[in-house]
């Protein structure tokens, strides 16, 4: 039996303005899945919309539509943008959607009715548009420490969830299990601002709120969004519903992979609800970066966006949807921040995309035409080099494995792409258009050939995950299915004798200066 592997996005805000840094998260996660698949585990992903709340209200209401119907449409318009993206989810879930309505209601019957939730009255600092309390020590200058607006005080009948008792409980998991939250920097982050200076029980419910799952005990009051949104990652595999066959398969997940932001909600209050309801907690928490414009997090509402191209609509009909994830992927580094420029997009499209990956094969697949008549050539021996960039080229292939095995995403398609520029060099030493002319040749020359096309067929496989759609390409014109890992070990995948087919331009050369031209006038 396969073994599973259960990995979520956050479940997203609904909005028609999804940034390229809301993309960065759910690109590492398809990433991932696609990678687990390719290493021939039983992969569940989930992602989804987050959709209650005042704010979420507050949006619709502007638009003048039921709310609703604006949400169904955002919700639309954000599947289209991953199917644009290539992310492959296995669920989609909505906090809107019933089954989860439900289950919430029961989750929070369970903590009450087993004394983790009280009725009492909320004084506090709430941020609006992060919907979030904060105590005065946790606000910085003033203003809210997630994004730097106005706090208000609000005073109201509340529940609370009993969040102060599990202090202990968390510095013994993050003590027992280092690899639960990564990067490790994360858990002295959670220790030293929240569980250190005491945790407070947490307002789980509100009555000026209307946009929420009520508590079925007491209507007057919806449950708090967070209680609401995290649950997704129980309901979605149909917890306590009619159907619980997913939860019983899938979970605990493997990995929950969020933004630095929101690491506090899943690395302290998840944990903790889920031991009050005796359930096994997620085996990892991933807090990776930002990614930041001019310094900045990107956000869908900060004005800087018009000074750059940042709007993957524009983005991925224009380069394509690989080459945003292959960007996005390769320039972050894994777990830190990192600084999104339209002109790095396009340079890394020109020097790594166009003339190291897309030459390579332009070249091979030309040589092979005019040598070989596009037939895959049958190898008695190998010489030194070929052995050689063998030997590079597993080696590489491990690399991938080990950093994907740490969710080191930008570190592993660099391994991928090492292997295309190994070829290209040995194309350089092999020089197979001198071996061409030389008499004895022919041996030769279907020796280089054949390294190229398995270099390239092994690179491809290993690039799936990242580029599904080029690699994908290159692969159908090989006569390749997608292997499993395990399975392209070797330099001999391809099938002697058959014809390849002609492939066109992967990535054309682009000017970056007409570009950059051109894209100014469409922000
Ligand atoms: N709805 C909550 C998540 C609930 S999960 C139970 C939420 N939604 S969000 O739409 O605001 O953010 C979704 C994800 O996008 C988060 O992981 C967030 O960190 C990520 N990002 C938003 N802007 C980002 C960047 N500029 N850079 C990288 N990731 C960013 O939070």
């Amino acid at each position: 039996m396969k073994e599973k592997f259960y990995i979520t996005s956050p479940i997203y805000y609904p909005s028609s303005k999804l940034t390229i840094g809301n993309c960065y998260t759910t690109i590492i996660c398809d990433t991932i899945a696609r990678f687990k698949k390719l290493q021939g585990k039983d992969v569940f992903y989930m992602t989804g919309t987050d959709e209650h709340g005042q704010k979420v209200f507050d949006a619709a209401k502007k638009t003048g539509k039921d709310v609703k119907q604006h949400l169904d449409d955002i919700i639309a318009d954000t599947q289209q943008l991953w199917k644009m993206l290539d992310i492959e989810y296995d669920k989609f879930i909505r906090t809107t959607d019933e089954d989860h309505v439900c289950a919430v209601k029961k989750i929070f019957n369970t903590l009450y009715e087993k004394g983790y939730i009280y009725k009492s009255t909320y004084k506090g600092l709430y941020c609006l548009p992060c919907e979030s309390f904060w105590t005065p020590s946790q606000l910085v200058d003033g203003k809210c420490p997630d994004c730097g607006r106005e706090v208000v005080e609000q005073e109201e009948e509340s529940y609370f969830f009993k969040l102060s008792e599990f202090s202990d409980k968390l510095l013994a998991l993050y003590k027992e299990n280092p690899k639960f939250l990564l990067p490790t920097s994360r858990v002295n982050e959670m220790v030293n601002n929240f569980i250190k200076p005491g945790l407070e029980d947490l307002c789980v419910s509100r009555t000026s709120v209307k946009w929420g799952i009520p508590v079925e005990f007491d209507k007057k009051h919806t449950i708090y969004v967070w209680i609401d949104a995290l649950s997704n990652y129980l309901t979605g595999l149909g917890y306590l519903s009619e159907n619980d066959e997913n939860f019983k398969k899938y979970w605990p997940a493997d990995l929950h992979m969020v933004g630095k932001d929101i690491v506090r909600f899943h690395a302290i209050i998840w944990p903790a609800i889920l031991m009050a309801l005796d359930l096994p907690l997620p085996k990892q928490i991933f807090g990776h970066g930002w990614l930041l414009l001019g310094g900045d997090k990107l956000s869908k509402s900060k004005k800087t966006e018009t000074i750059e191209c940042t709007d993957p609509r524009i983005l991925v009909p224009r380069y394509s949807a690989d080459a945003v994830r292959y960007y996005l992927l390769r320039e972050i580094p894994f777990g830190s921040d990192g600084n999104y420029s339209t002109e790095a997009l396009l340079n890394r499209f020109n020097s790594d995309l166009c003339n190291n990956f897309g030459n390579l094969v332009s070249r091979t697949f030309s040589m092979l035409k005019k040598y070989f008549n596009l037939e895959i050539p049958a190898v008695s021996a190998y010489d030194e080099n070929e052995k050689q960039l063998q030997s590079k080229v597993m080696s590489e292939r491990e690399n991938v494995q080990r950093y994907m095995d740490e969710y080191d995403v930008s570190k592993a398609i660099a391994s991928v792409f090492d292997i295309f520029s190994e070829a290209n060099t040995y194309i350089q030493l092999a020089q197979p258009w001198a071996v061409a002319k030389e008499e004895n040749g022919k041996e030769k020359l279907k020796a280089i050939m054949r390294s190229l096309l398995e270099t390239i067929r092994i690179g491809c496989e290993l690039l799936a995950p990242f580029m599904p759609n080029s690699a994908k390409k290159v692969l159908d014109a090989l006569g390749v299915e997608g292997k499993e890992f395990s399975d392209f070990d070797k330099f001999e995948g391809l099938q002697e004798g058959q014809k390849i087919a002609e492939l066109s331009i992967l990535f054309p050369r682009l000017d970056i200066a007409k570009e950059l031209e051109e894209l100014s006038k469409l922000v």
